[in-house]
């Protein structure tokens, strides 16, 4: 007789017999070529305890197919998981190596509203602008005002075409830096550069006075109308900035300087940590800096984990060049089956769905019942819209992290053929995996810059 639950002890086992090598993954291997190491820890872990500065996310949802009006692969990139979300670490390696090539994602993130990116009110020497908030890139830059906006040919276009939302800025309270500029280029085409400077900052309570940021006076950009700009939330080390004249990029003019929170923690106004809790369906989210949220994580089951990150020197770009904020999960959890295969995942709000190694994927979606299918045109799961989620926990440094099994599969997002809905599992093939809103809307998630930790709370 058929036996789910044999089946899926089963399919545990195949994947024991497949998977070797990731069962046995630990930072010291690389993992498909790619070498991680711990990231260099400057403090001792912030003692969790709620802070009172905080930013309300907005949570901005791509578009839906009706509103598609622009064709061809660039737009599709946009349309794509993370949607505009060129910001967040997973566009920026799906711009830059096409691996999501548009024929996959556009289709699945362009049925439904489930592109996410979010954006905070901040500051910008006074001036109350919208940012995207965005924890896979440094940079910090808004669009000036008189910027030219560019098709990919570079021919220029209204600035209405660009879509960045109002005001725009004008120039720099603290003064323009001679020779340096920033410019950033996405593998969709999408660009932005110009001049940086020093201006005050401040989003929800926090203030960096005279920070490096970048005014783009010439984009070729897909925006949401909304925000002008991005708050990059990442280590500097991925910072865009350039010695000598635009179109002189090469890796020898680079030159590094602090992001916006390293410059924070530099001027001593915040302890080295901010928190993200993101809530299912609605715009309720709260970035919370120098600590966490008044309510809702205390006493509740929590893990930390050191942030690793991937060591691409003397490698080519590889997947993971963005792979900030990567954390190594210890397991996978559903039903009665775990799944022991650690596996260095990205913490991704700008991502909507999990995606983790291809046996897992296909495992996850033999659970549901009935059993999820790939279809290959989507490049993504699909079950039955009354199916049955199985309930799916991520380990992290051994503590089990439950995802609401309604967050499992995408009820509004449905393939026209088979009635089908998506399943928010999907496969990262080899790499990067990434723990997206799936997974953060279910906990507190505790970025520890200062001890290069992260931290988790049970919703
Ligand atoms: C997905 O998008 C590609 C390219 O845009 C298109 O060729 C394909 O037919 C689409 N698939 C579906 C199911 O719409
Ligand atoms: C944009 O800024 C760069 C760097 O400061 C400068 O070289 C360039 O002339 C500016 N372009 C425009 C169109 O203003
Ligand atoms: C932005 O506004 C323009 C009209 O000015 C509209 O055509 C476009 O679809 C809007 N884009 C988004 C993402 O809302
Ligand atoms: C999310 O919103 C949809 C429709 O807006 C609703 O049907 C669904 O029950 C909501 N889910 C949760 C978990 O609140
Ligand atoms: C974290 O979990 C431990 C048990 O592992 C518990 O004792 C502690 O109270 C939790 N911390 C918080 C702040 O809830």
């Amino acid at each position: 007789m058929y036996s789910p639950r044999w089946a899926l002890l089963l399919a545990g086992l195949l994947l024991l017999l497949l998977l070797p090598s990731s069962l046995s993954w630990d930072l010291n291997e690389p993992l498909n070529g790619v070498h991680f190491q711990r990231v260099k820890a400057h403090t001792l872990p912030t003692p969790d305890r709620p802070s009172p500065r905080f930013s309300r996310l907005r949570n901005l949802r791509a578009h839906g197919p009706h509103s598609q009006k622009h064709h061809g692969r660039h737009h599709h990139h946009h349309h794509g998981r993370g949607g505009g979300g060129h910001t967040t670490a997973v566009s920026h390696l799906a711009r830059r190596l096409g691996r999501f090539d548009g024929t996959k994602w556009q289709n699945v993130t362009g049925v439904g509203d489930y592109s996410t990116q979010y954006a905070i009110q901040c500051a910008w020497d006074g001036l109350g602008v919208w940012l995207l908030f965005d924890t896979g890139s440094a940079d910090t830059w808004a669009s000036q005002s008189g910027f030219r906006c560019e098709d990919p040919a570079g021919a220029p276009h209204t600035q209405e075409a660009c879509g960045f939302g109002a005001p725009l800025v004008q120039g720099f309270a603290h003064g323009q830096i001679d020779d340096v500029h920033f410019y950033l280029q996405y593998g969709s085409g999408e660009q932005v550069s110009g001049p940086m400077g020093f201006s005050d900052i401040a989003c929800g309570g926090l203030s960096v006075f005279e920070q490096q940021v970048g005014l783009a006076n010439s984009t070729y950009w897909h925006g949401n109308n909304v925000t002008v700009g991005i708050l990059g939330l990442a280590y500097p080390s991925i910072t865009s900035a350039y010695y000598g004249a635009v179109g002189d990029e090469a890796p020898w003019n680079a030159v590094t300087y602090p992001s916006f929170f390293t410059t924070a923690i530099t001027q001593g106004s915040i302890d080295p940590v901010f928190s993200v809790s993101i809530v299912r369906n609605s715009s309720e989210g709260i970035l919370v800096w120098g600590g966490l949220p008044e309510t809702g994580w205390q006493n509740r089951p929590n893990a930390s984990t050191d942030l690793i990150i991937a060591n691409l020197i003397d490698q080519s770009e590889t997947a993971w060049k963005y792979s900030f904020y990567t954390i190594i999960v210890d397991a996978l959890k559903w039903d009665q089956t775990t799944v022991t295969a650690k596996h260095p995942y990205i913490v991704d709000t700008g991502t909507t769905m999990m995606y983790v190694p291809p046996p897992l994927a296909e495992s996850v979606a033999d659970a549901f019942q009935p059993r999820a299918v790939y279809l290959y045109q989507w490049g993504a799961y699909f079950a039955p819209c009354d199916a049955i989620p199985p309930r799916l926990a991520v380990v992290i440094s051994g503590v089990e992290f439950w995802i609401n099994p309604s967050d499992l599969i995408y009820r509004n997002l449905v393939d026209p053929l088979t009635g089908y809905c998506a399943v928010a599992v999907a496969s990262g093939g080899s790499g990067p995996y990434i723990l997206g809103d799936v997974f953060l809307q279910n906990v507190v998630a505790v970025f520890d810059v200062g001890a290069a930790q992260m931290r988790f709370y049970a919703k």
